[in-house]
């Protein structure tokens, strides 16, 4: 167990996630009913918003040291993500070893009564520095992490922070917790493979175009990669096909909700991408795209 050091965030105060500073009068968060415009001080000034729900009391415990908590991690965050990203081939076949044989680099983040803030998965793999070198996306990065040894970096696999908690800023205590266990673990950087929440708003979009996009501020558009640039990471590369996840027509009907009558590129809820449907072939094929970033630890 470690106490989570929240470094720039040192200043965390007990604020409501209601009125979230992001979204308040900013152009590209119409201000909702309920909210009020440039309500939280901060973001009006330009300066980064300081909230959060914690303060000192937080910690940061590995499944090695609390494996009772577990199952509540992913009861509390199964919800998180569309359907379809449950099935990757490549990920699927790898998941359960993470808890099971990598117990030490998955963590919950503890508020002071022990309450699940935050649940997030990481991986040692090789990697010798140069963009040739990195994992074909996040399948590349867990096959590479249990198929080979010589780990010298550790990779993220994931972070998610229960829906009723997020836009507090707790995924900034996670990251930051997740380079501090990198750094314990004497890795010399963390590398992610991020995915960008609101790509899924622009799934025609090209990855390599999206993840340029910058707000007037100069800080990135994707909140998600906004998070992890702000912490100190830089963006290595896109990655177009990260994570495959291929199934039958009635398979991809059953996650999205939708029908697919006819071969094509079909938009769906939540994809980051077009999902290819092959009627003759009965298949669907998806590929999630990512971007890599790296953190110095
Ligand atoms: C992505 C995720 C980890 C962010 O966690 P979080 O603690 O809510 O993030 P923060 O409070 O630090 O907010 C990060 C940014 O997201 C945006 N954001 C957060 N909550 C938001 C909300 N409800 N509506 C709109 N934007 C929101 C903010 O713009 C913020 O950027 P800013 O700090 O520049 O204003 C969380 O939303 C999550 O668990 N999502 C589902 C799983 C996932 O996608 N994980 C990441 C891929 S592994």
């Amino acid at each position: 167990m470690w106490t989570a050091t929240v470094g720039a965030l040192a200043e965390l105060a007990r604020l409501p996630a209601r009125g979230h500073p992001s979204r308040a009068g900013h152009p590209l968060h119409p201000v909702r009913p309920g909210e009020t415009a440039g309500a939280t001080a901060g973001w009006v000034s330009g300066t980064p918003p300081i909230r959060a729900i914690i303060t000192s009391d937080m910690k940061t415990v590995t499944v090695a040291e609390r494996p009772d908590l577990t199952e509540l991690g992913w009861a509390l965050t199964s919800d998180l993500l569309p359907e379809y990203n449950n099935h990757g081939d490549v990920l699927n076949a790898y998941w359960g070893r993470l808890t099971e044989e990598r117990p030490e680099f998955q963590f919950h983040l503890l508020g002071d009564k022990d309450e699940v803030l935050a649940r997030a998965r990481s991986l040692p793999v090789r990697w010798d520095g140069s963009l040739q070198d990195l994992p074909t996306g996040i399948d590349g990065a867990i096959a590479r992490g249990f198929d080979e040894g010589g780990a010298n970096v550790l990779c993220a696999m994931v972070i998610m922070i229960p829906r009723n908690l997020q836009g507090r800023g707790l995924s900034t205590v996670a990251l930051q917790a997740m380079g501090e266990l990198a750094s314990r673990h004497g890795f010399t950087a963390l590398i992610a493979p991020v995915r960008p929440s609101w790509k899924e708003r622009y799934p025609l979009v090209p990855i390599e175009r999206y993840a340029a996009w910058r707000r007037p501020d100069g800080s990135l558009f994707d909140p998600w990669m906004r998070v992890h640039e702000r912490v100190g990471a830089t963006i290595l590369k896109t990655e177009p096909h990260s994570l495959r996840i291929t199934g039958t027509v009635a398979d991809w009907e059953e996650w999205t909700q939708m029908t697919f009558l006819d071969s094509g590129a079909y938009w769906f809820p939540g994809g980051l991408a077009t999902v290819a449907i092959d009627r003759d072939a009965d298949s669907g094929r998806y590929w999630e795209p990512n971007v890599w970033m790296r953190h110095v630890v």
